[in-house]
């Protein structure tokens, strides 16, 4: 076995808490055990070496745990990742947590719905989604690249503020594929591929073209709220001015 999987198996090992805490019980009743044995033959030096060995692995053990229960290991738990959500709030977070949907093909609106609302609100609210500047067209990616070029000429204003309207033809796809990597997400590829597709005809619809002034408004309302809200994380998020 190489070194690589050894460590890959401890790590899996030692980081499920209840195979630890399983692996102290066991130990602890094994000391007690011979504790007991030892007391009634009556052979003190065995007893006592026992005991010492008992405590030296069962420390260690705990030492060991503690290490790979690091937050930075690349399997974070699903409650770090939450904490991780809340902790770093974000502009999006203040807006609306859901969308009106009703006027959506039925296929979206059943993302929406079944997929969309209930995976994404899981660490943080739907909000941070709903809100966000991201923008991806929908469509094949040559359709995305057609998309693209044509609104750098008939709709500049999209490319002039990222803190509005950020556009790249890959964006909710990448960040679909980030959240489905974060622990606990609970999200198979499908369901990724589905709420991708919706992230992006959504924003394509809400966004740009005819609604682009009226999501500019929210945008920037938004930002101010948070701004005055929380003006270090704005400046770290958004810039200094
Ligand atoms: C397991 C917890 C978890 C789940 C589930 C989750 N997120 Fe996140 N999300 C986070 C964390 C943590 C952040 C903070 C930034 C980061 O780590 O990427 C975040 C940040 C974001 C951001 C802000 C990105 C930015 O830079 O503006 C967006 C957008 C987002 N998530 C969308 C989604 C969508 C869409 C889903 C559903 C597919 C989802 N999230 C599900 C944990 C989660």
């Amino acid at each position: 076995m190489t070194e690589h999987q050894d460590s890959l198996i401890l790590n899996l090992f030692w980081k499920n808490p209840k195979r630890v805490m399983y692996y102290k019980v066991s130990c602890l009743r094994l000391v007690i055990a011979d504790f007991k044995k030892s007391y009634r033959i009556g052979y003190m030096n065995s007893r006592i070496v026992k005991v010492v060995i008992g405590v030296f692995f069962w420390s260690s053990l705990w030492v060991l745990s503690s290490l790979y229960a690091d937050d930075n290991t690349p399997s974070g738990s699903f409650a770090v990742e939450k904490a991780n959500a809340l902790r770093n709030p974000y502009a999006d977070d203040g807006g609306p947590r859901t969308l009106d949907v009703s006027a959506y093909p039925p296929e979206m609106q059943k993302i929406y719905r079944e997929l969309f609302i209930p995976k994404c609100s899981r660490c943080h609210t739907a909000a941070r989604p709903i809100n966000s500047s991201f923008v991806e067209p929908s469509g094949s990616s040559e359709e995305k690249r057609t998309k693209i070029t044509r609104w750098q000429k008939e709709q500049p204003e999209l490319f002039k503020n990222p803190q509005i309207w950020t556009v790249d033809e890959r964006l909710w796809n990448q960040y679909v594929k980030r959240m489905k990597l974060k622990a606990g997400a609970d999200l198979t590829l499908e369901d990724a591929k589905s709420i991708w597709k919706f992230l992006c005809y959504d924003s394509e619809k809400r966004k740009t073209g005819a609604s682009a002034k009226k999501w500019a408004e929210h945008r920037r309302q938004l930002l101010a709220d948070f701004k005055a809200s929380h003006p270090d994380r704005y400046h770290e998020l958004y810039g200094l001015e």
